[in-house]
């Protein structure tokens, strides 16, 4: 291969542009090639993309986003769509795509191949850590950081003044974030999708609690299972306890990746084009008990099922 192009698409995850550096630089001392498209599916469609060398990767390892910006191309998803992308591949020479995201990039990636036999190989980089097959993705450690220090800041004002408070974090279908920062910010109770929630439950825990002196308390709910206004309103209706609710949105997004989002991203750059040079195509990379693996994307865009009873029991033996 002489050259392959970049891109990052669905919702932008912290690391994606250490990704993005290690794949260009990987590429370049391997003398092949890199062109950067922006975003995503949609630049390859209206062919809005530029070669990237050493030095235009410079000084973004430690930055959030991404810089060949990203979003959700509904046009990719058409045959027509798909056409003109591949057009503008052949017209651009390029020989090899990877596609940094989460399961719907890869969806896109995966019939992509199958239509066209573009060699395609995926990094998986999304906050949620909802990709099947896949331990851990790029971003997801930075987002429960991130989310994880606001909610220790909510603690102060908890414990001070004695309040209830509903904390709704990112996850539309996932329950990751909520339960790793419901463990980890040493919450009472995480409100997921994956499990059904029982509201009378959740009342007489904190009735009961009050009448042992218990005050404070923070219940984690993740977006897809309910919304932290109303679920705080009907406590404060049902318990008569001042509730408040706080909706973190996307804060959980952006931000400095940690060091294991960076370096995550740095080891699966390299693996990604490694993988592409050597062949392989249609699979996304991974890590696996510290070593790269990879996972095929039929088998990656399956619905990934997150074990949650273990952590839930956790979280509340503990609190
Ligand atoms: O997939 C990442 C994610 O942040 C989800 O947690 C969230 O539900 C969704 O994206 C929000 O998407 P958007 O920024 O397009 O509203």
């Amino acid at each position: 291969m002489k050259r392959i192009a970049v891109l990052t698409t669905g919702g932008d995850a912290p690391g994606m542009n250490a990704a993005i550096r290690s794949v260009v630089r990987f590429a370049t001392n391997n003398k092949v090639e890199v062109m950067g498209v922006f975003r995503g599916w949609w630049g390859l469609i209206n062919e809005e993309m530029k070669l990237l060398d050493h030095r235009s990767v410079s000084g973004i390892i430690n930055l959030g986003g991404t810089i060949l910006k990203t979003m959700r191309c509904p046009e990719f998803e058409t045959k027509e769509g798909q056409r003109r992308a591949f057009e503008n591949l052949k017209k651009n020479c390029i020989e090899g795509l990877v596609v940094i995201g989460g399961n719907g990039s890869f969806r896109g990636a995966h019939e992509f191949y199958n239509r066209y036999k573009v060699p395609s190989i995926g990094i998986p980089a999304s906050i949620d850590n909802d990709i099947n097959g896949i331990e851990t993705t790029i971003g997801s450690d930075t987002a429960i950081n991130t989310a994880l220090s606001a909610i220790d800041n909510i603690r102060d004002t908890a414990t001070s003044m004695e309040r209830i408070f509903v904390v709704e974090v990112m996850g539309r279908e996932s329950g990751y974030i909520a339960l790793q920062v419901a463990l980890a910010g040493g919450c009472e109770d995480a409100i997921i999708p994956e499990r059904k929630f029982d509201f009378e439950a959740i009342c007489h825990d904190i009735v009961e609690g009050n009448i042992r002196g218990k005050i404070s308390w923070i219940i984690i709910v993740a977006e897809g299972a309910g919304s932290a206004e109303e679920i705080a309103k009907k406590i404060t209706q049902t318990t008569s306890l001042e509730t408040r609710a706080v909706v973190l949105g996307h804060i959980q997004r952006g931000g400095r990746p940690t060091a294991l989002s960076r370096t995550l991203a740095l080891k699966l750059g390299q693996a990604a084009v490694d993988y592409l040079l050597k062949g392989e195509a249609d699979k996304a990379v991974a890590l696996s008990n510290g070593e790269i693996t990879t996972v095929d994307l039929e088998v990656a865009i399956k619905k990934k099922r997150l074990e949650v009873d273990k952590l839930y029991h956790l979280i509340k033996i503990l609190t």
